[in-house]
């Protein structure tokens, strides 16, 4: 087999990514086991991650650990969430677009802005799994440590211009993932018109499809609470507020009206 530039790229990326990967897991077993055993065990795990990291998307680690945002969010729901739903996208994302090159130096916004251009027969594949991968993409950057509090920066005066108060913003945007029937994610995007707007979408159809830019969104499928949570979505809703990265909010804000 030849090696172009392109998959001797992949060939090192996957590598890195191997490592990577390695090192989070055996970060995360030695805190409640011996590291030989669980670098042992583990292995089965890494290999299902790094096969699927070979593709033109990949799956890149968590910026933090799986636990960081108890007890808000448990660390086996983000770890599922993360290496098996997070990751199938990824994986089901590349093989859509594997038998047209066109496409493979597109990012997946610019897929999902244009998605009636696209090749029929992978139109739905790219709207499914191309808008889980930027939905969960976005996810792990707007959550941290740590986090919550009042918005700052452009961000917190836009909030209070649009919906009142930050109390009000907030109920709003936890009504709209309590409207969304099954699966699908709140929103707060900047709308064709330039305004900040509350809706929800439908399984992991992502805002760009209408034009409209996501500046934070939450994830009401079930598989992201409910593990912890259960059926009571609105109380997941509500502490789910505790781990919100308003500094990475503010910075999608800026950028979206920049
Ligand atoms: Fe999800």
């Amino acid at each position: 087999m030849t090696i172009n530039r392109r998959n001797f790229l992949i060939l090192i990326s996957a590598t890195v990514g191997y490592m990577t990967l390695g090192a989070c897991q055996a970060s995360e077993d030695n805190s409640s086991s011996s590291s030989t055993s669980s670098i042992t065990t583990s292995t089965p795990k890494i290999e299902t991650e790094i096969a699927q990291n070979t593709g033109v998307f990949q799956l890149t680690p968590l910026p933090y650990e799986y636990d960081a945002l108890e007890p808000y969010i448990d660390a086996k729901t983000m770890q599922f969430h993360h290496d098996k739903h997070y990751a199938g996208y990824i994986k089901k994302l590349n093989t859509a677009i594997a038998k047209y090159p066109e496409l493979q130096d597109k990012s997946a916004e610019d897929l999902l802005r244009n998605l009636n251009t696209l090749p029929e027969d992978i139109r739905n594949a790219v709207k499914n799994n191309g808008g889980g991968y930027v939905n969960h993409k976005m996810f792990w950057e707007i959550m941290t440590p740590n986090g919550g509090g009042q918005p700052e920066g452009k961000i917190a005066n836009a909030i209070q211009e649009s919906f009142s108060s930050f109390d009000d913003f907030k109920a709003q945007f936890n009504q709209a993932g309590l409207n969304r029937f099954g699966s699908g994610w709140a929103w707060l995007v900047l709308n064709k018109d330039g305004k900040l707007e509350i809706t929800n979408t439908p399984n992991q159809d992502s805002p760009l499809l209408a034009g409209n830019y996501p500046i934070m969104g939450n994830d009401v499928w079930e598989h992201a609470y409910y593990l912890k949570y259960q059926n009571r979505r609105s109380d997941y809703l509500n502490a789910w507020w505790n781990v919100v990265n308003w500094p990475e909010i503010n910075r999608r804000y800026e950028t979206a009206i920049s």
